[in-house]
């Protein structure tokens, strides 16, 4: 059985002072034993939500890395740097990070593989546009992003990682994708798993939907087959997150 894991992204949202203060207050909220919870916040909050959420069940991811181990590159931080501090998840390829900074499938492949050579879980992004949906190719598009995402990452790497499979169109629109339509695309990202490695590394692999969930939504989406949790933006800074972590 796959260990559900809610993972909010917070986004470029709080600064470190309101970070400690919602964390204080979603602590009690987000208490959930059966599943990973994680956090993912703003890099100059990381130190003050790892201090704050310390002997709780949350764990603190970053939204961003780079992918080398440093060098002149002003701005960026580096995975050793999130380590070094006690961060142990990564959101890689956001479609924001790909729309607004460039981000191509070849820098998340090499994010990934990073990720892993520091022991850190990349949280990888995949998604189509509304124009991509509506042309009927979501499912090539979400297989060819997995499958460069995943390029030279071994097998035993493959299944502790977890995919975000994000329709951008969902992204902090309110529309969230249907129950049928998540599950549809999260199957197909297990079968392309199960292609490119074989069906135990997919039956491990938790798959991720992101997209508008709310505390209305999350109990169906998650219920679904191929669907191991959730990738959660604007609900996530509100106590509603303690009902989707509690959806069930
Ligand atoms: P949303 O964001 O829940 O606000 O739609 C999800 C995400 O971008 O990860």
């Amino acid at each position: 059985m796959r260990k559900k894991i809610i993972a909010g992204n917070w986004k470029m949202n709080k600064t470190p002072t309101e970070t400690v203060t919602l964390i204080e207050e979603l602590k009690p909220l987000v208490q959930n034993e059966k599943e990973d919870v994680v956090f993912c916040v703003p890099a100059i909050s990381l130190a003050a939500a790892l201090e704050a959420a310390k002997g709780s069940n949350i764990e603190i991811g970053a939204q961003n890395m780079h992918f080398e181990e440093n060098g002149a590159y002003t701005g960026e931080i580096a995975p050793g740097m999130l380590t070094d501090i006690g961060v142990n998840y990564v959101i890689i390829g956001h479609s924001e990070r790909r729309e607004y900074f460039a981000e191509t499938d070849r820098t998340v492949n090499k994010k990934v593989l990073k990720a892993f050579e520091h022991g850190m879980t990349p949280i990888i992004c995949c998604g189509e546009s509304l124009v991509q949906r509506e042309q009927g190719v979501t499912i090539d598009w979400v297989r060819q992003q997995i499958k460069i995402a995943f390029l030279n990452v071994k097998k035993e790497q493959a299944k502790e990682a977890v995919i975000a499979y994000e329709p951008i169109w969902a992204i902090g629109t309110g529309k969230v994708a249907t129950s049928a339509q998540a599950q549809e695309v999260c199957k197909a990202i297990r079968e392309c798993i199960k292609e490119i490695y074989d069906s135990g590394t997919a039956k491990e692999i938790r798959i991720q939907y992101g997209g508008s969930v709310t505390a209305d939504s999350a109990a169906e989406l998650f219920s679904q087959d191929d669907i191991d949790g959730g990738l959660v933006g604007g609900a996530s800074l509100k106590p509603d997150f303690g009902r989707i972590v509690n959806y069930r």
